[in-house]
């Protein structure tokens, strides 16, 4: 079934597009991890297999934010229990705040989901249980003209992929191949034992 690391490539490459574009997908949030030892599932908006990055989406006033922008280092870990693939990447993870790339993801989602951004910061402490949004908004969704302020307190994180590690769990013996990218750009892979 696996029998090329250029198998494994494409396998790769086709689940981590799947993941971000079907929200049925076992891989679409997988859990993220920043180099301050703490981790968090973030649902996966985009997998560019070109530049080899992942699209986050994240509020600015996150304590994830100010990990990454201290220390970049990340991992993302992906689990596909149908499959029995687990995928394991490591990367540096850059917050986006005003790129066109921030922009065109903030114009696409719903004032919904933007609405996530217009309350208090994620970790805030509260008195009560709390969503955080301005009572008014509860349950209703803002105007456009309402949600400007909002813009200022979302970004994108992007993780520049430099490490993969796939796995496959088989009755007839696991197989598990890794893929590193040099300076160059260029992707290096070879089995190793799982
Ligand atoms: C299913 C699910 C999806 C989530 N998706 C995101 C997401 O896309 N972006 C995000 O910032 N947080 C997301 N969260 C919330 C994070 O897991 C986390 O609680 C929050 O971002 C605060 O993380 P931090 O304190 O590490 O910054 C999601 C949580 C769950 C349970």
């Amino acid at each position: 079934m696996f029998e090329t690391l250029d198998q494994v490539e494409t396998d790769l490459k086709q689940r981590l597009v799947r993941a971000a574009k079907d929200r049925r997908s076992p891989m679409h949030v997988p859990a993220v991890v920043t180099s301050d030892v703490d981790v968090r599932s973030m649902v996966l908006r985009e997998f560019n297999s070109s530049a080899w990055t992942l699209r986050f989406h994240t509020d600015t006033r996150a304590p994830k934010v100010a990990a990454v922008e201290a220390d970049p280092r990340m991992a993302v870990l992906f689990y596909d229990k149908g499959s029995k693939i687990q995928i394991r990447v490591r990367g540096k993870g850059l917050i986006l705040r005003d790129d066109p790339l921030t922009q065109t993801a903030w114009d696409n989602g719903t004032n919904f989901a933007r609405r996530c951004y217009m309350g208090e910061g994620p970790g805030a402490a509260s008195d009560t249980p709390t969503s955080g949004l301005p009572a008014e908004f509860e349950g209703h969704e803002p105007t456009d003209e309402q949600l400007v302020p909002a813009r200022e307190n979302f970004a994108v994180l992007l993780v520049e992929l430099a490490e993969l590690d796939w796995l496959y769990l088989a009755h007839t013996g696991h197989v598990r191949a890794q893929f590193a990218k040099d300076e160059a750009g260029n992707w290096t892979g070879r089995w190793v034992s799982p």
